[in-house]
């Protein structure tokens, strides 16, 4: 292993991401870790160079207190105890140790070398990944998104053949984003890509329901059941590559033993589908995958892509899914993406989509009277998706962008902007 590590031990405290993350940002890597991690356990991971014992207040979890195995104190590691008074307590305790403290800590009693950076990290995690997969196979659902494209370039730099992707196009993606998966791994990274076209088989299933959540309900498991059938195409497959990355796994809550939940999520798979997960980003936060990716060598438009649900374009075509709309919200978004990149807005705003909904309205075009559909843009701003202020779009922007929809896309004769903040409005209209 090429990095150093401070390993943290979560006794209730809500504050271990912010420890870790202060650790990492000196450069020396991080984990955090079960209060009741054991000897053994312990000591199979390597290269740690000291513990923190994190507690909260009174470490007590779930109304009991908290101890490590006082085995723990054998292995002759440096240890260091932080305990959180909550604010409520005392509002004059800072919640996270000073960092000169933390620094002291780590540098001067660890003896911790600052050698955490990405090029060492995909160095460490390609020589696990060999060791756990051996000579064996994996397989990984590659949808395109920022966490799946990392894993993929990640297993396809420590095992390359051995890795079989599938990325299944349910016809709910933006314009040429299963083209660029294609390009991307088949054509520039040489991956084992099987390309499945379900498009026909989504609209089929989503043909006449409107209801949103049993629209997103049809997605989700006809998406499970086509990479099932997939996977059961193939043999001699031991191992599921997972994007599971840090904030997936850890509950900043106090709840320790809930802490790695991860490997009971193997994707809504059936039972008899057994397979060893394969999560190599489980350690990283969302920017630290993006740096990996760029690492990698994947491009900067698959890496800091803007977030994009699951049932993708599914659930901006309101209502009913139909084709002619479902094209109007697939040709609208493609419009409002090149514009808003050509504003420079793409590297500014958090999120921004369009959305037709399910009815029409009255216009003119080609001076008769015409019944079409509408187009609603939405372009927003928020830290965690919880909350969210919309973008004040410049005007000559907004103006550019509704041309070229009543120009470019059919079956439209009107253009709104959504002015709704979250709360109420949610980021997504279904
Ligand atoms: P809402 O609409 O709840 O969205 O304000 C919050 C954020 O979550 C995204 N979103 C999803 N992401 N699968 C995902 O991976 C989904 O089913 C899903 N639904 C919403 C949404 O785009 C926004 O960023």
């Amino acid at each position: 292993m090429k990095q150093d590590m401070i390993v943290i031990l979560d006794l209730g405290s809500t504050e271990n991401t912010a420890v870790a993350r202060q650790i990492r940002d000196m450069g020396v890597y991080s984990e955090i870790h079960p209060h009741d991690i054991t000897r053994s356990e312990l000591e199979r991971l390597e290269n740690v160079k000291g513990i923190i014992l994190n507690g909260g207040e009174n470490r007590v979890v779930d109304g009991s207190a908290v101890d490590i195995d006082p085995q723990l104190y054998q292995c002759g590691y440096p240890m260091m105890a932080i305990d959180h008074p909550t604010a409520k307590c005392d509002r004059t305790f800072k919640s996270v140790p000073g960092k000169e403290d933390l620094k002291g800590f780590v540098f001067d009693v660890c003896q911790a070398q600052a050698n955490w950076n990405m090029k060492n990290f995909i160095e460490d995690q390609v020589e696990l990944i060999r060791k756990q997969v051996g000579d064996r196979k994996v397989l990984l659902a590659l949808s395109g998104g920022v966490d799946s494209s990392v894993v993929a370039a990640m297993l396809i730099r420590a095992i390359g053949k051995q890795l079989v992707c599938v990325h299944v196009n349910h016809g709910l993606m933006r314009k040429n984003e299963s083209e660029s998966v294609i390009e991307v791994f088949k054509n520039q990274l040489h991956a084992n890509l099987i390309y499945v076209d379900a498009t026909e088989r989504f609209l089929g299933k989503l043909a006449g329901v409107a209801d949103p959540e049993r629209k997103r309900k049809i997605i989700g498991g006809e998406f499970i059941r086509v990479f099932e059938e997939e996977a059961r195409k193939l043999e001699g497959i031991d191992f599921l590559g997972q994007g599971t990355i840090y904030p997936d796994i850890i509950e900043s809550g106090t709840k320790t033993a809930k802490m790695v939940k991860s490997h009971h999520n193997v994707g809504g798979l059936p039972e008899d589908l057994k397979f060893e997960l394969v999560e190599p980003l489980k350690q990283l936060f969302k920017d630290e995958v993006r740096s990996c990716g760029v690492e990698l060598g994947l491009p900067a438009s698959m890496v800091y892509r803007q977030p994009f649900p699951g049932p993708g374009l599914g659930v901006r075509c309101l209502g009913a899914i139909t084709r002619d709309r479902l094209e109007a919200v697939r040709e609208s978004d493609a419009i409002l993406r090149e514009e808003f990149e050509k504003a420079g807005l793409d590297k500014k705003v958090w999120q921004y989509f369009t959305v037709v909904p399910d009815f029409k309205s009255v216009g003119v075009k080609n001076n008769a009277r015409c019944f079409d559909y509408m187009v609603i843009i939405r372009a927003i701003n928020t830290i965690d998706a919880m909350s969210a202020t919309i973008e004040r779009v410049d005007w000559d922007v907004l103006e550019r962008i509704t041309d070229r929809i009543l120009k470019e896309v059919e079956h439209v004769c009107r253009v709104c902007y959504d002015m709704s903040p979250k709360p109420p409005a949610t980021i997504e209209f279904e």
